[in-house]
């Protein structure tokens, strides 16, 4: 362990920062309309099945492999295996991975910071004009908002673990939940704002299926930042006192708790909108639905509290989704940073700087490829459509790699770094650990089912999105 490696000031600053980055943009939207549409209370439950006897183990897994490493991902698969070659690919996938998923993240949390800066100009109802959005996306002032986003980003992020990440999520966290009680409890005030928590809460398990099955959990191991290394290079910040599984439990609860609460937000707002609503015929997408279809509402919201009132709650609404993404994009450049830092050995400044350069180019090109530019708009073709460049980074590092990540993990740490290795590093810090159903639960589920599950959500994935052809049916 390197005397100088920065770490996190206490075991809340760590586990506020990894809740900061589990919580986003997916959990606020995304989360709740999947719920609504497949199965309400049914959904629920078995996501929160899935977080807990999945998804638990992983994350500890990635925690445990962090700490104990010290190092960023790259350097923790190197030195957990002894330097073996064989491992070093997972490594380089456990860092190319979030540089990835960060210019796709990044593209989208540009859009929010625009809606926000729009809505706090008073432009609410321009926002709301369904030709909107697809005129923004491709208007030059997107790149001015992609400046201000990355100097947050890199400011956050110059000032190191403590400084920096620490002391953004210990002021953006606390803000994030006060916001979104405030919104929660005025939504719930509304005209027919029952409606939308009955759909949402009242479980029909006749919509349970294996694509539903599927869409859950990957939508909580992308909820929970798993398989992007980013639990483990935050894991490398904190000290062998402090307790991984404790932590991992505080992460899942705050993340799912959040991604509950969000519900009682978006349903009741849909449905005293339009008390009518089929639920089945939401967008799927949480993009079309923040940047569509909530502004729409939120207009909306002025017969009830004039032109000014619907404005501040828009605002608010944007500043939450705002916060939640930065505190995730925080999270994700941070993994190829601390490469850059350990394996290069170049100081943050300059890691930073590289990453500025490399993302930043990306995210312009992704950027452009909304209709901007037309052979990156039809970069390629899969699958049976056109692709543009960001639906590449989208279906490959979201949808593809993510569970290829997870499944290293588990086999990583039970056959090759070995479970016995992993119990001790999960004991440290958590006395009880040691002989308990936990401990037992975790070392048999990581080396047995969940490597088979993500192997299977993996082999699909390549199957449907690459070459039209659904092998399991889901
Ligand atoms: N957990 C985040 C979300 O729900 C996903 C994410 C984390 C994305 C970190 C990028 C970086 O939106």
């Amino acid at each position: 362990m390197s005397a100088n490696r920065e770490h996190f000031s206490s075991k809340l600053g760590f586990i506020l920062a990894a809740a900061g980055s589990a919580v986003g943009i997916g959990n606020l939207v995304g989360f709740p309309v999947s719920a609504t549409k497949n199965g309400g209370g049914a959904f629920l439950l078995v996501y929160a099945l899935f977080v807990a006897f999945i998804c638990l183990p992983v994350m500890m897994a990635e925690m445990a492999m962090g700490r104990k490493a010290q190092k960023d991902p790259y350097g923790a698969y190197k030195s957990l295996s002894g330097n073996d070659k064989k491992w070093s690919f997972a490594g380089g996938l456990a860092v190319l991975t979030p540089f990835m998923i960060a210019v796709f993240y990044m593209v989208i949390t540009v859009w929010i910071f625009g809606y926000l800066a729009q809505t706090a100009l008073g432009n609410l109802d321009m926002l709301a004009n369904p030709d909107h959005f697809g005129q923004f996306i491709n208007q030059n002032t997107v790149f001015g908002y992609m400046v201000v986003v990355a100097i947050i980003v890199n400011l956050i992020l110059v000032g190191g673990v403590k400084e920096g990440i620490e002391k953004a999520a210990k002021f953006l966290m606390p803000a994030l939940f006060v916001l979104l009680i405030g919104l929660v409890a005025y939504v719930l005030t509304l005209d027919n704002a029952m409606a939308g928590v009955e759909y949402y809460i009242v479980p029909d398990f006749s919509k349970m299926d294996a694509s539903v099955l599927n869409g859950a959990l990957s939508q909580a191991f992308f909820s929970l930042s798993l398989g992007m290394g980013i639990l483990m290079t935050y894991a490398s910040y904190i000290s062998k006192k402090d307790d991984i599984v404790g932590g991992a439990k505080m992460v899942a609860i705050t993340d799912s708790l959040v991604a509950f609460i969000a519900g009682l937000m978006v349903l009741p707002a849909i449905f005293s909108f339009n008390p009518a609503t089929n639920p089945e015929e939401l967008s799927d997408s949480s993009v079309s639905m923040i940047f569509v279809y909530l502004p729409k509402i939120l207009l909306a919201l002025q017969t009830d509290i004039g032109y000014t009132g619907a404005s501040i709650v828009a605002f608010v609404f944007f500043l939450l989704v705002f916060f939640a993404a930065i505190t995730s994009l925080v999270s994700i450049v941070e993994v190829p940073t601390a490469a850059l830092i350990e394996e290069k050995g170049v100081s943050r400044k300059v890691a930073l700087l590289i990453l500025a350069g490399a993302t930043g180019l990306l995210t312009v090109l992704c950027t452009m490829s909304f209709g901007m530019v037309d052979w990156l708009t039809k970069f390629v073709s899969y699958g049976g459509a056109d692709k543009s460049m960001f639906d590449i980074v989208y279906d490959v590092f979201y949808d593809t790699i993510l569970p290829l990540n997870g499944l290293m993990v588990c086999l990583f740490v039970t056959y090759r770094w070995k479970k016995a290795k992993l119990s001790e590093e999960l004991s440290q810090g958590c006395d009880s650990y040691s002989g308990s159903f936990m401990e037992k639960y975790v070392n048999f589920s990581l080396s047995t089912f969940i490597p088979v599950i993500l192997l299977l959500i993996f082999v699909n994935t390549v199957a449907t999105k690459f070459f039209a052809v659904s092998l399991f049916g889901f």
